[in-house]
């Protein structure tokens, strides 16, 4: 019966593209007074992924939110994907994940059947990533919307914050990208939700196994690829720590059919975003591939992997790691430099 029911038609925007601008953010925020007391460790303000508060000696608090529109038509999946999408900011700090609240927002002339399987899609990654649902919020809204404010600790010792990039370093991301691109073919009927397997299995996976294996190497820091799309979290990674870059445009891993659906001009709209986001990019141009992967590396992702900035000798180390424990497409995508004009200098080929 819910086969019927289209989930993605209840939304304008599908998942984090659409996430408010980086730069309309900063300039809203930056008019708000600015938080400071000992115990407060960082803020998403300063560009972390969540917050994060001393509660004592060795322990700290991590808290973040996350929720938005569907990007899939099957309501169990767009539940997980929503689930392991608030989760993620707990694992880009380094954290384990305690409890979580649910926020929901739907139409009333949704079926309840459909929210419920939304919900349970949501219980059920939470329960993987072995915290619990300790209640929520729900309101009436034109569009439906899923998501979860969730609450974890983490060591501050061990924290993987966004500034501690040191050139060098190389840089690994733990997921393919292109789930904004694909989203909108799916959103204008170019591809089926079928074709988009790899997708759909990749937003649904936590970012847990992943940040279990980082947490062994010498990580100086990690964020998570969501609504900047890989090149706005790699160049706020870059800017926090004072660094630049190179990313090896040939070695990102792709989603299957992100490149194709690109080339039809399914780009989401805060693709552009991204672009005018991220200064002092230096982009290859020599054909109409290059726009396309350039068109992959500005997409709003949807519940992305890690992106982290590992100590050079062990990055090969742990990419293998990754590829076995629950990463099966992580990557060394590029490596981090000294600071330069140029934050971001994007080429084919690696070059360490
Ligand atoms: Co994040
Ligand atoms: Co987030």
């Amino acid at each position: 019966m819910t086969d019927s029911v289209r989930l993605t038609s209840y939304s304008r925007r599908a998942g984090c593209a659409g996430k408010v601008g980086p730069g309309d953010l900063q300039d809203i925020l930056s008019r708000l007074p600015e938080e400071s007391r000992p115990e407060l460790l960082s803020t998403t303000r300063s560009g972390e992924d969540a917050g994060v508060y001393l509660l004592s000696e060795g322990l700290a608090m991590v808290q973040t939110v996350d929720f938005f529109g569907p990007m899939v038509d099957d309501p169990y999946s767009f539940g997980q994907i929503a689930a392991a999408n608030a989760l993620s900011d707990i694992y880009a700090m380094g954290g384990k994940p305690l409890t979580s609240l649910n926020i929901v927002a739907y139409p009333c002339e949704l079926q309840l059947d459909i929210i419920e399987s939304m919900l349970r899609g949501g219980y059920d990654k939470v329960r993987e990533a072995g915290a619990v649902v300790v209640g929520g919020h729900t309101v009436h809204d034109e569009e439906l919307k899923f998501g979860m404010a969730v609450t974890g600790v983490v060591d501050p010792e061990r924290m993987t914050t966004i500034d501690g990039a040191r050139p060098g370093d190389l840089l690994v991301l733990t997921k393919p990208i292109g789930t904004g691109i694909l989203a909108t073919a799916l959103k204008a009927d170019f591809i089926t939700e079928k074709e988009i397997g790899e997708a759909i299995e990749s937003m649904c996976t936590l970012n847990a196994s992943a940040a279990g294996v980082l947490s062994r190497h010498n990580v100086s820091s990690c964020t998570d690829v969501t609504g900047f799309g890989l090149a706005g979290h790699l160049f706020e990674m870059l800017r926090a720590g004072n660094v630049s870059a190179e990313l090896w445009a040939d070695e990102v891993p792709l989603l299957e059919h992100a490149l194709e659906m690109a080339s039809m001009g399914m780009v989401p709209e805060g693709q552009s975003r991204n672009r005018r986001y991220v200064i002092g990019a230096e982009l290859p141009a020599d054909n109409d591939k290059d726009d396309l992967l350039v068109a992959c590396i500005y997409d709003p992702q949807t519940s992305g992997g890690l992106l982290a900035a590992i100590e050079a000798s062990q990055a090969d180390a742990a990419v293998e790691e990754l590829r076995t424990g629950g990463a099966p497409r992580a990557a060394v995508i590029g490596k981090v430099a000294s600071h330069s004009e140029k934050l971001l200098r994007v080429r084919h080929e690696r070059k360490d």
